[in-house]
């Protein structure tokens, strides 16, 4: 039954075709089953949210705590939504980079109810400062409305949602932002192959000493291999048991 529902999904939705196919494509590639090593590897360098920021002089910060009433007044937001869609990232981490590095130029791949976009954008201290996000509905589910609902009003002026898959979508990201970035969040195609295309090309935007973050990176082996391509060293946090890879470009 949800496999008719996909694909009827995908025909009234044609633009995602592509995107089927490559899904289909994934179903049977082995390196997309590689989560046992991913996990492994990760947790064997695995440092907690706490212990990262040590190390970089980053103060933590939690967000529920120093945002407390905007937390409470999402929260009821995505409440009255519930689509049962991806949950949030490490926001307590991004928000923190954000108070403390202050990039101008963020991108962020993968929105659902919004709780990454808004900690970045809870994070700003200037009216320079610009999100740009991008986001395709999850499959079969009806839930365009919902994406990036915790967002207020009042925050959407320094906010670009771009409602495409990656393949589309991240071009017209990197676009906005003339091809160069402060901070990268990724947190959408979380397939190898979608990871082994999203990855170089923000990779290429960011700019030198930035933090480039990915999300549940146990799920496959995408983002070692992408590091040890690039002869980068990078840095896993674990939080809730979830795996964010990290790394600063060229540093
Ligand atoms: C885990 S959720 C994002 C959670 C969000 N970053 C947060 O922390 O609150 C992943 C989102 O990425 C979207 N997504 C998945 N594959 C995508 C693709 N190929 N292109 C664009 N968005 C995609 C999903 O539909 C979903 O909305």
């Amino acid at each position: 039954m949800p496999k008719i529902k996909s694909l009827i999904w995908y025909l009234n939705n044609p633009k995602y075709l592509g995107h089927a196919l490559r899904v289909l494509k994934s179903k049977v590639s082995k390196i997309e089953h590689s989560r046992i090593e991913a996990v492994d590897w990760a947790s064997s360098i695995s440092i907690s949210n706490s212990e990262f920021c040590k190390k970089h002089q980053i103060e933590l910060r939690v967000f529920k705590e120093d945002k407390s009433s905007r937390y409470e007044s999402s929260k009821s937001l995505a409440d009255a939504v519930d689509f049962g869609m991806g949950g949030a990232g490490n926001i307590d981490l991004l928000y923190s980079i954000v108070m403390q590095l202050k990039p101008q130029k963020t991108l962020e791949t993968g929105v659902s109810y919004g709780w990454s976009s808004l900690a970045i954008l809870e994070g700003f201290s200037s009216l320079e400062q610009r999100l740009v996000s991008t986001d395709m509905p999850y499959v079969g589910m009806g839930n365009d409305d919902a994406v990036g609902v915790v967002v207020p009003e009042g925050l959407k002026n320094q906010w670009q949602l771009i409602r495409d898959e990656d393949k589309r979508g991240l071009p017209k990201a990197l676009e906005l932002f003339d091809g160069k970035i402060d901070l990268c969040h990724y947190d959408s195609d979380k397939s190898y192959h979608g990871r082994m295309f999203a990855y170089p090309l923000l990779y290429e935007a960011l700019n030198d000493g930035c933090w480039f973050i990915s999300d549940d990176i146990g799920d496959n082996i995408a983002f070692k291999d992408f590091c040890k391509a690039k002869g980068i060293e990078p840095e896993v946090i674990v939080e809730n048991g979830r795996f964010v890879g990290a790394f600063r470009k060229n540093v």
